[in-house]
């Protein structure tokens, strides 16, 4: 099993090791394997690092507490958030990443990714949100400035509704991130339309040296 300060881990090098990595973020009862093949599919070369939430909801991990569906434990998401900036430091000097890492997150995965760039903005490289949700209001004098950031919604997602994903929006690009937004979904679920919209966006930024 690989740790990465106190994170079950797991770390593909991929075939282009100047390649930008992936920081691979798993939904609600996911884990560090989850999403090693869509990153594949959407970075055929790049080094990929899968971690797993440390907040257990009966058997499911998750990256941050919440007291019902899509009603959040804010302090702990701040605390779960500060941790997990920790262990993307650390696996940067430890695997020898090329650069700051790209977020790929989905669901609570996503939102833990947002609350990355909200609180530790020096953290990632860029995002892919995957049905991100509003959390956390972004931090006094933010600067996302030009970071790249691609939001995929589900047009009718029940758990991450228009205006939620309209306050995200309004927060990241408040602070000068580079928003993109698709709707690549009828609902919560992932689709082929991910994998394409993902890699087409991902392909022009992961060169470390851009
Ligand atoms: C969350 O808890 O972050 C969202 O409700 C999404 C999810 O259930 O994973």
């Amino acid at each position: 099993m690989t740790m990465i300060h106190g994170f079950q881990a797991r770390h593909e090098p991929g075939l282009e090791p100047t390649s930008l990595p992936l920081l691979l973020l798993h939904g609600t009862g996911g884990d560090e394997n989850d999403l090693i093949e869509f990153g594949r599919m959407v970075a055929p070369r790049a080094p990929l690092l899968g971690l797993r939430g440390q907040v257990k909801e009966g058997f499911a991990n998750r990256w941050f507490r919440r007291m019902g569906e899509g009603v959040f434990d804010l302090d702990d998401l701040e605390r779960r958030a500060a941790d997990l900036a920790e262990a993307v430091r650390a696996a940067g000097v430890e695997l020898g990443f090329a650069g700051k890492p790209v977020a790929v997150g989905f669901s609570n995965g996503a939102n833990i990714a947002s609350a990355l760039l909200l609180r530790h903005p020096g953290v990632l490289g860029g995002a892919v949100l995957m049905r991100a949700m509003d959390t956390l209001p972004p931090a006094e004098g933010l600067d996302l400035a030009g970071l790249g950031v691609l939001l995929l919604n589900g047009a009718q997602d029940p758990m991450a509704p228009a205006a939620s994903r309209e306050a995200l929006v309004r927060s990241l690009r408040g602070a000068g991130a580079d928003i993109v937004e698709q709707v690549t979904a009828p609902g919560h679920g992932l689709t082929m339309n991910d994998v394409n919209a993902a890699r087409a966006w991902l392909a022009p930024r992961l060169s470390a040296a851009a």
